[in-house]
């Protein structure tokens, strides 16, 4: 960034210059570029995949000498794998399958096929066919209602949500929040189809309960003047796990990430309202994480009580606790790892959040050993621990304890991000492991008794493959010791 910033310095004083020498010629060459390459704010690797899906980007960049993007537009093959125009050969990246699991498929071609659909953007590619419209549009300005199967997600334009008389109580997820009429738009709207759709009803699963009643309007919400307020800007609704706990707020914002590559639009000039029946705040330990997404404070669907509201485009996003969604208890194929989904995610957020990688360093092991205060999670020899790694003089040895008052989170992810071995004990701690280097190491540290009043060992390593979103394709090697204790 900063280089493109004394990039387009250095442009602007030699035309300058230029200008003073040479009036007439500079005529033609745009002062300003024509684009604001800046908002687009992905990563560097990212920038390829970007231009493929938006040509008129790679367009205007192609005519623009402000550029900075000008090298990827000779090749503009690479695509993150879901799109129709994409080949295999471009991918963003494919998982690998060490061994086949029994049960699941019966090659390893098969294996990956089913990983990269279960938890790599094969993921999006299987929403995005699913998708249907249920509510047309038939004249311009009218409204559109379109989603994925059981209503997982949803693109709505010209929406219209009258909350004029809502009633809040202490649920937070009501499921006759919104009663015919309250919610709808002008466009014709397949009842039959859309109904049939609720299979999934259940607050983090499906939007089927707050859209269920869903009306096709006789007036044209906004053109009819029939809004108190007006959202221009694009709007994500998100209905939130807790956002005390790492392991599941990241689960909203995965969903978010991957509902955003749905739609083709990483813009942070969105709105997120937080759909949210109760009147209570929300705790979020993690909220420096929004940055990645939107530039504005996280919005309280109450903020809009009493009114009739508007949204001109809104999306509703995956939900963090969906069957066969990502990353909760996802059933997933084993034996596979790597994929560019999680990486993909990893690498955005720590670029919108300008977490930086220092490293590697020549001879030094930059170790972290994640310290947990609660008293299920502490490492009871930890001295010991750290004594013996200090013995090993390339070994940088840093003990952290991530609690949040101390340590602010994007501070937690610097350090995790510049280690190149993580040690910590299981627990929703390690959801840090996301944002490790590609060539870091993770120790899980595990007792066996821990779980022992609740499942055997086996199903202590199942949980765990469905507590660490690393699992799903970390690029990172994980061993897990398992502590007699
Ligand atoms: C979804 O994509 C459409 C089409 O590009 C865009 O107009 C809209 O703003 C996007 N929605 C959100 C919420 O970003
Ligand atoms: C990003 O972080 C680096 C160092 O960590 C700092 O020098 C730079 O100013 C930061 N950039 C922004 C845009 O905050």
């Amino acid at each position: 960034m900063l280089m493109l910033l004394a990039f387009g310095v250095l442009l602007q004083e030699i035309l300058a210059n230029a200008q003073d020498e040479n009036l007439i010629e500079i005529k033609n060459i745009p002062e300003v570029p024509l684009y604001s390459y800046r908002s687009i704010n992905v990563p560097e690797e990212h920038i390829p995949y970007f231009l493929h899906n938006n040509r008129h980007i790679a367009t205007v960049c192609k005519q623009d000498s402000h550029c900075p993007y000008k090298k990827y537009l000779k090749n503009l093959k690479s695509c993150w794998g879901y799109e129709r125009s994409c080949k295999p050969e471009y991918r963003f990246g494919y998982p690998v399958c060490d061994y086949v699991e029994t049960g699941w498929a019966n090659d390893i071609e098969t294996a990956q096929q089913i990983f990269w659909k279960q938890a790599d953007f094969g993921y999006v590619k299987e929403r995005l066919d699913e998708m249907k419209t249920h509510c047309k549009p038939i004249a311009k300005g009218d409204s559109s209602l379109a989603c994925s199967q059981y209503l997982q997600h949803c693109r709505a334009t010209n929406l219209y949500i009258d909350l004029r008389t809502t009633k809040r109580n202490h649920d937070r997820f009501k499921e006759d929040f919104l009663q015919k009429g309250e919610i709808g738009g002008h466009c014709n709207f397949d009842s039959q189809a859309f109904m049939a759709e609720g299979q999934r009803k259940s607050p983090l699963q499906s939007w089927f309960a707050e859209l269920q009643t869903y009306t096709p309007l006789s007036f044209r919400p906004i053109e009819d003047g029939k809004c108190d307020i007006i959202i221009e800007k694009p709007t994500y609704f998100m209905k939130l796990d807790a956002g005390v706990n790492m392991y599941h707020h990241f689960c909203d914002f995965v969903n978010l990430y991957i509902t955003q590559h749905i739609n083709n639009s990483f813009s942070t000039d969105v709105n997120i309202v937080m759909w949210d029946t109760s009147s209570y705040g929300y705790g979020d330990l993690f909220s420096e994480t929004w940055k990645a997404f939107t530039d504005y404070h996280i919005i309280h669907l109450k903020t809009y009580d009493s009114k009739r509201v508007c949204f001109k485009e809104a999306m509703f996003s995956l939900l963090p606790r969906m069957r066969y969604g990502l990353f909760y208890n996802t059933p997933l194929i084993s034996g596979c790892h790597g994929t560019g989904l999680f990486r993909a995610f990893s690498q955005h957020v720590l670029h919108r959040l300008n977490i930086t990688q220092e490293g590697p360093k020549d001879g030094k092991i930059r170790v972290t050993i994640l310290a947990r205060s609660t008293d299920y999670r502490k490492i009871l020899n930890q001295n010991e621990l750290v004594n013996a790694l200090k013995t090993v003089s390339a070994f940088e040895v840093k003990v952290v304890d991530y609690k949040y008052k101390d340590l602010e989170f994007s501070a937690q992810l610097k350090i995790t991000h510049n280690s190149d071995i993580f040690i910590g004990m299981h627990g929703a701690g390690l959801t840090h492991l996301l944002f490790l280097p590609d060539w870091a190491v993770v120790f899980e540290l595990d007792t066996t008794q821990h779980w022992e009043n609740t499942q055997s060992l086996l199903t202590t390593h199942l949980m765990w493959k469905n507590y660490v979103p690393c699992a799903f394709g970390c690029r990172s090697c994980i061993t897990t010791f398992q502590v007699a204790i």
